[in-house]
């Protein structure tokens, strides 16, 4: 290759900013160009093109967002949007593309692959549901925020001996809520994966730990299950204990990354350009088992995955 494009595709995550600027100062030490891709596919069907430099990432390993802006694209679905990506790329002289994003993303960058673009993918999303990998940019960041707002919410459930349900994020996957559940010692986690929707436990649980002296009850309830203020109102009315519900939204997306979100994010956009400085190509960056390791994008994309049921059950146990 000789000149790598980047985009950033997808809600954004903190430390996207690290692993653009790993991706860049990695493939100029390599004698490549590098161009930025702006708004993600959609900025790439509009040639929302610019050249990057080793200064154009200087003072952004820090920040969170993404420099080069994201966007969903529907058009990139399409058959035409991706021919036309395919032939942007050419017209560009881009000859290798790193997409950061999730699995839609790499869906894209699969199409862009098949049209003779050498493509990898960087696991980019605070939602962990990614299945190739145990880790994925953004998630320690978001699950920290979230894990410290609902400490923040508990101090004042404790001081009104009040029931609080607080909404992470996620879609429809459980992994914020349930780490959530363990590090912030929940009395219960609700997660798409896990909950039978049987709110009679739920509040058969919250009176049962009234009668040995609780005094506040916090669930933790994920956003593929959804409904907080409904259930608040319910679970008000069957205990008569006052409950209030918190959805944490947006700011669980944001913020300077972690310590780990920046070397992480580091590792994996290097690594994405020496993948492609070796001809590699249709290839994700993920890390598994302890390694930073790359497979196929449509066998990462075949890959199931699951919350891990020790850790349900463990939290299950340490919230009696
Ligand atoms: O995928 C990241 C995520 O924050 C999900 O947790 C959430 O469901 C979704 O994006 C929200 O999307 P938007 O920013 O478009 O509202």
């Amino acid at each position: 290759v000789k000149t790598i494009g980047i985009l950033t595709s997808g809600g954004d995550a903190p430390g996207m900013n690290a692993a653009i600027r790993a991706v860049v100062r990695t493939a100029l030490a390599n004698g490549l160009e590098v161009k930025g891709i702006r708004r993600g596919f959609t900025g790439l069907l509009e040639e929302d093109i610019i050249d990057l430099n080793a200064n154009s990432v200087s003072d952004i390993i820090q920040r969170g967002g993404t420099i080069l802006y994201t966007a969903r694209c529907p058009e990139f679905v399409t058959k035409e949007g991706q021919d036309k990506g395919a032939e942007v790329c050419r017209k560009h002289g881009i000859d290798g593309l790193v997409v950061i994003g999730g699995d839609g993303s790499f869906q894209g960058a699969k199409q862009l692959a098949a049209r003779g673009i050498n493509t990898v993918g960087l696991p980019g999303t605070i939602d962990l549901d990614i299945a190739c990998t145990d880790y994925t940019i953004g998630f320690d960041t978001a699950v920290n925020t979230a894990m410290e707002s609902i400490d923040k919410v508990r101090d004042t459930s404790t001081s009104h001996e009040r029931c609080s349900i607080i909404e992470v994020m996620g879609r429809n996957a459980g992994y914020i809520a349930l780490w959530c559940g363990i590090a912030n010692g929940a009395e219960d986690v609700l997660t798409t994966e896990r909950y039978d929707h049987d709110e009679q436990r739920i509040i058969s649980n919250i009176i049962e730990k009234r009668k040995i002296g609780k005094k506040h009850h916090i669930i933790v309830n994920a956003e593929g299950i959804g409904d907080s203020y409904g259930m608040a109102k319910r679970i008000e009315a069957a205990t008569g204990m006052e409950t209030r519900a918190t959805i944490i939204g947006h700011i669980q997306r944001g913020g300077s990354p972690t310590c780990k979100d920046r070397v992480y994010a580091s590792a994996m956009g290097a690594k994405a350009v020496d993948i492609l400085c070796r001809g590699g190509s249709n290839r994700v960056v993920a890390y598994k088992h302890g390694e930073f390791v790359d497979f196929d994008i449509n066998e990462a994309l075949a890959m199931k995955k699951d919350l891990d049921e020790y850790l349900f059950q463990m939290s299950k146990k340490l919230s009696r």
